[in-house]
């Protein structure tokens, strides 16, 4: 498909966190005449050895790292300004539900006034520019969580869901989302929003589930499955994400929104027991062996039932589709882990070690 728009400059934010590295490169890639800033603050959550690969894929001047809090609204206001930054894809967020539940406030901090001076900046500088907003585009990266829970039978989350987010993490997504389609509505800037449901896949932080699953079965430690493991998510490999948010960010119509989804639903203990087995395979163990890892713990707070996603506007009106089956999804996500065991074993250590113990114990 030829896209409708093109960007001389496109700041990322978050970019060197999980989906965010995969965005950058999935732009870098695709739209060689297009420069990428990338502006992430390096919480516990980014980390450069993401991007490891970008320099090269980059070549001169066509990629920037810029270290900034997105909530710095004059260093925002710089960056776009030097960079005369026409399209803005804000992906920086704190990201997990469990650290929110213990400390909501820096979500509100990231997620809501983050994305305000975000949204402030690209006014001011875009407004005050000859063209004003012609050529330019906001883009907030949300997630399925903002429409709340469904029960087992209820049709899938789209479009037209209205939003009832439970848990801090969610709340502070949707108010985001509301500033920005406010922003449109009352100033007239061109924005867009997709929500999208789980990624997984290469460089996620092994805070979540997948990736601290296969740490664990690796080292033979407990995984902690909350409640009965009955919980349904919807899971979605990240460069299919990545292609869904390139698609519409250079084609989608500016205010429009859309649902990003795997259409692929699985409870929570059947992705454990499917990452057992295929971990064990890869690391050449018996069929088996890790199952008694399988540990139930006590549920997360208000935790949602299910998730689900019905990405059809997507499909139909801008013809994007995921590429990744879910097995051939877990096997490429397996052997990223256990082939980057430096990468793994520098981001457990520390900060990771320590939230593990106060989440989990010792083992
Ligand atoms: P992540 O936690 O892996 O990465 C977040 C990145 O944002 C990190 O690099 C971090 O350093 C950076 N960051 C945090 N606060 C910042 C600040 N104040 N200023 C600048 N940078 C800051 O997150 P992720 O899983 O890659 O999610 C990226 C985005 O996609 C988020 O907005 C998230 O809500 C959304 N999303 C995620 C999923 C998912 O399954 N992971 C699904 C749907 C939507
Ligand atoms: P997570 O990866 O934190 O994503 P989210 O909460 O945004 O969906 O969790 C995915 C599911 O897995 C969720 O239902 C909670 C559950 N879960 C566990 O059972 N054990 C764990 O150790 C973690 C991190 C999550």
């Amino acid at each position: 498909m030829n896209n409708k728009r093109h960007f001389n400059t496109i700041l990322v934010t978050g970019g060197a966190g999980f989906i965010g590295s995969h965005v950058v490169r999935r732009l870098l890639t695709a739209h060689p005449d297009s420069r990428i800033v990338n502006v992430d603050l390096l919480t516990y959550a980014g980390n450069l050895s993401n991007l490891d690969d970008i320099p090269a894929l980059a070549g001169e001047n066509r990629y920037r790292f810029v270290h900034a809090d997105i909530a710095d609204g004059d260093m925002m206001r710089r960056v776009i300004a030097e960079e005369k930054a026409d399209a803005i894809v804000n992906l920086a967020a704190e990201t997990h539900v469990d650290r929110s539940i213990v400390d909501p406030g820096s979500f509100a901090r990231t997620n809501v006034l983050g994305t305000m001076s975000l949204l402030n900046a690209a006014r001011a500088v875009w407004e005050a520019s000859p063209e004003g907003y012609e050529g330019k585009m906001y883009y907030q990266i949300s997630t399925d969580e903002v429409f709340g829970a469904l029960g087992e039978g209820d049709a899938p989350f789209c479009e037209t869901t209205p939003y009832n987010p439970h848990s801090p993490y969610s709340a502070a997504k949707s108010s985001a989302d509301h500033f920005v389609r406010a922003y449109h509505d009352t100033y007239g800037l061109p924005v867009l929003i997709s929500n999208c449901s789980n990624n997984y896949g290469p460089n996620q932080f092994p805070e979540k589930l997948m990736p601290l699953v296969i740490n664990n079965i690796k080292h033979g430690r407990d995984i902690p499955v909350y409640g009965r493991g009955l919980n349904i998510r919807d899971w979605l490999y990240v460069t299919d994400h990545a292609e869904a948010i390139d698609t519409i960010l250079h084609n989608a119509a500016a205010g429009s929104t859309y649902c990003v989804g795997g259409n692929n639903e699985q409870r929570n203990i059947d992705i454990v027991k499917a990452l057992i087995a295929v971990t064990d395979r890869q690391l050449g163990r018996p069929a088996g062996s890790s199952d008694r890892l399988i540990t139930f713990v006590t549920d997360r707070k208000g935790h949602d039932l299910r998730y689900a996603i019905d990405s059809s506007r997507l499909q139909n009106d801008l013809g994007w589709k995921p590429a990744t089956t879910f097995a051939e999804g877990l096997e490429k996500t397996v052997a990223w882990y256990l082939d980057n065991t430096r990468w793994l074993d520098d981001i457990t250590s520390g900060e990771y070690a320590r939230y593990y113990e106060r989440m989990y114990g010792s083992r």
